[in-house]
């Protein structure tokens, strides 16, 4: 990263947490500090705490915390040089140009131009729907639809002219270049003239997390002039397979309860906001991508899909499944056979039905288990072979072992089999590659363990050679987190000295400690030059791996805790499940005992 620390620093100083947070959210004086309900969880008491003095926020309930940049970072999906920008631009200060390469410099500037276009054009339909007298039918459409002019603001729904070069002269005008608009995705070219792409159509624009537009959905309005829907080009800006139709705009809601409800169509989601459901987002008629998983993560751990009750619904859910079992997530499919779509189900029966719908979804594997059974004829035994055949290999990829034997559990109620012929069939499958998996678990723990140590070194050696970097980040770390007895005692002295003094030298931890063997491990620490220029982030990085290698071994002995009580029958402490649970969410998907993040 080519921002210096000074500089970061600087815009830190500038933007008050107090102040900032308070552009979010309500703050209430509480003492020293302030507090307000969390807006990272959902909650009825406030558990979500700033400092003034040590310029952090924490929440003790869902406990995500961090200094001012964090803060944004979260609220508004930004990484941290996005949070630098927004916050230095806020006190007034100019990002320092970052030195980057001439072809990385005129990529973002083309990228730029691509934004600009595509928010002139969202403008202009959505002035087009408002204003031209044209509309009148697209207006009556969307009426017809019962969408009402909130949620037509929100998703900034518009309308494209039905003739061939509206927009064209709407955007030359402002001093678009037919080139750029053409790139966009917005016109077409001839070969002798450019035109307009979409043409009487309804627009739903389509944005990136961050709420840019970055493409158009745009509905016909006669249904005998296919195609329904006419899609923007994939360009330098959209690719289908890497969005989420709604994300933006469900983030916080996704947030706050934990889950997210996946549908197929624009017109699903924009329903489902305006029946108060705002978690919702769409994959825009095509099967999830792993990409797309991935983003999902980012937000929640739980994700009902509600799909299209045709076929082609049916057949979207399952394909979209396999890839989900790997997930991590914990995935429930809610079905209805009542109304086409969502966006039906919801006009026709209302929103509770459709809660309950979402409250009654199926887990993964039920849902394959009953259209397997559909399928079949559980009254014979090559039916229960075909079911269990289906069944078993989704089980054994199952990676938490809870949940791995309620679902054996219900196959064998539902087959009226034995739980443990289920169990050995389901040996066989994972046994399959079993002396290769051992081999490489022991040489992936082994690395993973000298990777942490390496990790304690270096973070208190960025610590010793910099005290700012040791003040950025000491709330997020304690003596109690550094395992090495040594860097433990190093950091518990940082900790100490940090609170009579701004900076800390090396020399002056020496006479704190008073320790030969100490003196030798901080000389060498504060000889040796840190690695990479970005050096406050990589502490961030260390700090991340450490605590992450901790929630491992946690992980862990919970696992084997919670799998031996409830084969033995015993009851699991709720608190303990709920650990579980969260630790869970983070581990699924990943490899217990994996690799620290490389601290080079
Ligand atoms: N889709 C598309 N191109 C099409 C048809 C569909 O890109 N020709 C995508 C759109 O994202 C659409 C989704 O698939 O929203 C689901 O399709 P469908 O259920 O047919 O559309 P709805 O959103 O239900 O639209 P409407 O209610 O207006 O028919
Ligand atoms: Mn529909």
């Amino acid at each position: 990263m080519a921002v210096s620390n000074e500089f970061i620093e600087e815009v830190r100083r500038r933007n008050d947490l107090v102040a900032v947070a308070s552009e979010y959210i309500n703050l209430k004086k509480a003492g020293r500090n302030h507090n307000a309900l969390c807006p990272f969880h959902n909650e009825k008491t406030p558990s979500f705490m700033v400092s003034p003095d040590k310029q952090i926020f924490h929440c003790f309930g869902c406990q995500q915390g961090g200094n001012v940049f964090t803060l944004v970072m979260k609220l508004e999906n930004l990484s941290f040089l996005e949070a630098v920008e927004k916050l230095a631009k806020r006190a007034g200060l100019t990002m320092p140009a970052v030195a980057r390469s001439r072809e990385a410099v005129e990529k973002n500037k083309e990228q730029e131009s691509l934004y600009e276009a595509n928010e002139l054009a969202a403008k202009y339909y959505e002035y087009c729907l408002q204003e031209s007298t044209e509309a009148k039918t697209a207006q009556s459409y969307l009426q017809k639809r019962d969408l009402n002019a909130e949620v037509i603001n929100k998703f900034r729904i518009g309308y494209a002219p039905q003739s061939g070069d509206k927009f064209l002269k709407a955007a030359l005008s402002k001093g678009f270049k037919p080139e750029v608009l053409q790139k966009a995705g917005l016109l077409s070219y001839n070969g002798n003239r450019y035109y307009d792409y979409f043409r009487g159509r309804v627009m739903y624009p389509i944005t990136d997390a961050k709420g840019k537009v970055v493409a158009f959905g745009a509905r016909t309005l006669d249904d005998t002039k296919p195609p329904k829907y006419l899609n923007s080009a994939e360009t330098p800006l959209f690719s289908k397979s890497k969005l989420l139709y709604g994300l933006n705009l469900a983030s916080s809601a996704i947030r706050k309860t934990g889950q997210v409800l996946l549908l197929e169509g624009y017109m699903d989601v924009i329903a489902c906001h305006q029946f108060g459901l705002e978690n919702s987002i769409a994959s825009m008629g095509v099967a999830l991508t792993p990409e797309q998983v991935e983003l999902v993560k980012r937000y929640c751990s739980k994700i009902v899909i509600i799909y299209d009750s045709d076929q082609a619904g049916v057949a979207a859910t399952l394909r979209g499944l396999d890839l989900l079992v790997d997930s991590g997530l914990e995935v429930k499919v809610a079905v209805q056979s009542a109304a086409k779509d969502p966006d039906e189900f919801l006009h026709s029966q209302g929103r509770e039905a459709f809660v309950g719908l979402v409250q009654k979804a199926l887990s993964l594997i039920e849902y394959r288990l009953e259209q397997s059974i559909s399928l079949t004829d559980l009254n014979t035994v090559e039916g229960k072979i075909y079911v269990a055949n289906e069944i078993l290999p989704l089980a054994a990829r199952i990676k938490n072992i809870i949940e791995q034997k309620s679902e054996i559990h219900r196959l064998a109620q539902r087959l009226s089999l034995n739980e443990e012929t289920l169990f050995q069939q389901l040996d066989k499958i994972a046994d399959k590659g079993f002396r290769q998996k051992i081999g490489q678990s022991i040489q992936e723990e082994t690395s993973a363990a000298n990777g942490f140590v390496k990790a304690q070194s270096n973070l208190l050696q960025l610590f010793i050679s910099d005290t700012n970097i040791y003040q950025q980040w000491q709330a997020q770390i304690a003596p109690g987190d550094i395992t090495d007895q040594n860097l433990q005692s190093i950091l518990a002295a940082l900790a100490v000295l940090s609170q009579k003094q701004q900076i800390i030298t090396p020399a002056e931890i020496i006479d704190y400690l008073q320790n030969e063997h100490l003196t030798g491990t901080i000389a060498k620490l504060a000889l040796s030059p840190a690695e990479g220029t970005n050096t406050s982030h990589l502490a961030g990085e260390l700090i991340h791996a450490i605590k992450n290698w901790h929630k491992k071994e946690r992980y862990k002995t919970l696992t084997e805790e919670i799998s031996r009580k409830l084969d033995a029958a015993e009851t699991v402490d709720p608190e303990l499940m709920q650990e579980y649970r969260e630790l869970t969410r983070i581990f699924k998907g990943s490899k217990v005992g994996g690799r620290c993040a490389d601290p080079s």
